[in-house]
């Protein structure tokens, strides 16, 4: 924690679940103490312009690979915190894909240790099935009772629908939410790509839009069954929105989120070969993009998730058929949704800011403990972007907090820049720079 016990955040307009308005935020001991115009600033107190800028209650990811451990070489869980931070987040749920997977009580009580030390908040999510090997239920009971909310063999999907059955009625009974990575390996099998016009082009095998929505028509299924909830991610196909539109109309207890990749980046990428567009679920086409920024307006998407996936250079280096799939994306994930949602006019800044803050906390009941989300309101933790709405700028991984440096937005100018992060009233983030 910082020595300093009082904050003011001066000059912003601050968004919240309730709209904007132009005030002041006082912080004092980690917490909101007052909200206002023209406040003034405690004698010592630290001063953070926001003249310009939106003041929004921390951004939470809920899908975010800190590969610690087994991938140190990648990501820790102090580089990728600190990349968070960057980004506006107070929050990131880490994915349980590490080497082991975080499948049992004590790899949740080690990753949790780790993020102790973390400039955000780091909460887990536990494996659905032990080593995500998708034949035995993991022991989610011992994972839940630690705080786990949120579970997922993610990088896979779980194929075994009997399997999924019983997880979900053991999820329904535990009170946790799963989470799924649609994605039918049978369907999926050896496409590098989305299949379409730019694979058969490119020469590149295709996975099609199928392989995901197949196995979102399942599990929406299984959740009729069931009645427990479940968290559908990165979906990335119209096929897949069209599912979950029916799922909703129907009061089935469905959540679902989007990458800003997926929001921004159509397949024609690829005709780069570069690995950097190397993604699962992959690029899909401009149409997709129309229909996923639509359900982002509409409210059928319940948050942008980053799925920050870092990979070490040389993996992504190597031919494109034989590099691992995925993307960093927590310092860019803001400013990319803001260019696709805010600028575009499809959404409001605080609509935008909805599907990164609050909408993703409450589903990682990550409002509940630590009080993640907002609203910035007097006695409210003190989780806080500030964001500038304006600043243009070239994204350079070589700049990165994480250790990883495949950013498909790399030399691509994006607008508007997270100033400054408070987490629990510490400044993580001060003008753009982490303060450790
Ligand atoms: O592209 C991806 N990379 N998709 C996933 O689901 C997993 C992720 C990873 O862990 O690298």
């Amino acid at each position: 924690m910082s020595e300093r016990t009082s904050i003011l955040v001066h000059g912003g307009t601050i968004v919240g679940p309730g709209g904007e308005r132009r005030a002041d935020l006082l912080v004092e001991d980690g917490r909101v103490a007052a909200v206002g115009p023209d406040l003034d600033a405690p004698r010592g107190a630290l001063v953070l312009e926001a003249g310009g800028c939106y003041v929004s209650p921390g951004l939470v990811d809920l899908h975010t690979h800190l590969r610690e451990p087994g991938g140190e070489r990648a990501e820790t869980v102090a580089s990728g915190a600190r990349a968070a931070a960057l980004g506006g987040y107070s929050a990131v749920v880490a994915m349980p894909n590490t080497i082991p997977a975080i499948d049992s009580a004590s790899m949740v009580r080690d990753v949790l240790a780790l993020g102790a030390g973390a400039l955000v908040e780091v909460a887990v999510a536990g494996a659905i099935t032990k080593g995500r090997a998708g034949e035995q239920l993991a022991p989610l009971g011992e994972m839940a009772a630690l705080g786990v909310r949120l579970f997922t063999d993610d990088g896979r999907g779980v194929q075994d629908a009997r399997l999924l059955r019983s997880a979900l009625e053991y999820a329904g009974d535990l009170e946790v939410v799963l989470a799924e990575h649609c994605e039918d390996e049978a369907l999926a099998a050896g496409g590098q790509m989305h299949e379409g016009s730019w694979s058969s082009r490119l020469g590149i095998p295709g996975q099609p839009a199928l392989a995901e929505e197949a196995m979102l028509a399942r599990d929406i299924a299984l959740v009729r069954l069931t009645g427990s909830p479940m968290h559908f991610l990165h979906l990335s196909t119209a096929g897949s929105l069209a599912l979950l539109a029916a799922a909703r109309a129907e009061g089935l207890p469905v959540t679902a989120e989007v990458t800003p990749h997926h929001l921004c980046l159509t397949d024609e990428e690829v005709a780069s070969f570069d690995p950097v567009f190397k993604v699962n679920p992959p690029l899909r086409t401009a149409a997709d993009i129309a229909a996923l920024r639509e359900a982002c307006r509409s409210g059928l998407l319940d948050a942008v998730a980053t799925d920050h996936a870092p990979h070490p250079v040389e993996a992504k280096e190597e031919p494109f058929d034989s590099a691992p799939p995925g993307m960093i994306g927590l310092e860019t994930a803001l400013s990319a949704t803001w260019g696709a949602l805010v600028e575009t006019g499809a959404l409001s800044p605080s609509a935008c800011f909805s599907l990164l803050s609050w909408k993703p906390a409450c589903i990682a009941g990550l409002d509940r403990e630590g009080g993640h989300g907002g609203p910035l309101v007097p006695g409210a933790a003190a989780h806080v972007c500030v964001f500038d709405p304006t600043e243009r700028f070239t994204v350079d991984p070589s700049r990165s907090a994480s250790r990883s440096r495949n950013s498909p937005f790399a030399g691509r100018q994006l607008t508007g820049r997270v100033l400054h992060t408070l987490v629990a009233g510490e400044p993580v983030v001060v003008d753009g720079e982490a303060q450790r």
